[in-house]
């Protein structure tokens, strides 16, 4: 484990008690997952038990216990954007990134995702990149936005 690198997120918190979710929040951003010695870590440190700590990490998917990649890509498959062709987007997608949908590239640059409906179906197919909203996606525009990104 990195200490220099774990103390530099603790020290965004002056008091660490008290502030988990956040700290959670900031390791996610910082590691892109949250590594298992440095929750035990920041478990003493916040004086939260390690099992409270997990089960806070397993309850919110913004969490991941599995290394992410540095952008995640989130097609939207609701039926407003599968009706407009989010699946052929999707399958580029996995095709130009070589990996499936729930995986992350093998540099850690993107992960892949889908989810059921992001509530802007007027913008269908949407897909999501990091915090990013892209609008009436298609595999062309996708593939020129993916190049903004490697
Ligand atoms: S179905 Fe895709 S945004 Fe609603």
């Amino acid at each position: 484990m990195d200490i220099k690198r774990i103390e530099s997120v603790l020290s965004r918190f002056p008091q660490p008690k008290g502030n988990l979710i956040a700290i959670l929040h900031e390791m996610q951003n910082e590691y892109h997952y949250l590594p298992e010695e440095e929750l035990r870590y920041v478990s003493k440190k916040t004086g939260v038990a390690l099992s409270q700590v997990y089960s806070i990490v397993t309850f919110y998917n913004r969490f991941s216990l599995k290394p992410k990649g540095e952008h995640q890509i989130c097609v939207c498959l609701g039926t407003a954007c599968h009706v407009k062709g989010a699946q052929k987007v999707m399958d580029s997608l996995e095709r130009s990134l070589n990996i499936r949908e729930g995986e992350t590239t093998e540099d850690l640059k993107f992960s892949l995702g889908a989810v059921r409906c992001i509530g802007a179906c007027s913008l269908a197919p949407a897909v999501v990149i990091d915090e990013e909203t892209y609008r009436e996606m298609t595999p062309k525009k996708m593939a020129k936005t993916l190049k903004h990104y490697k």
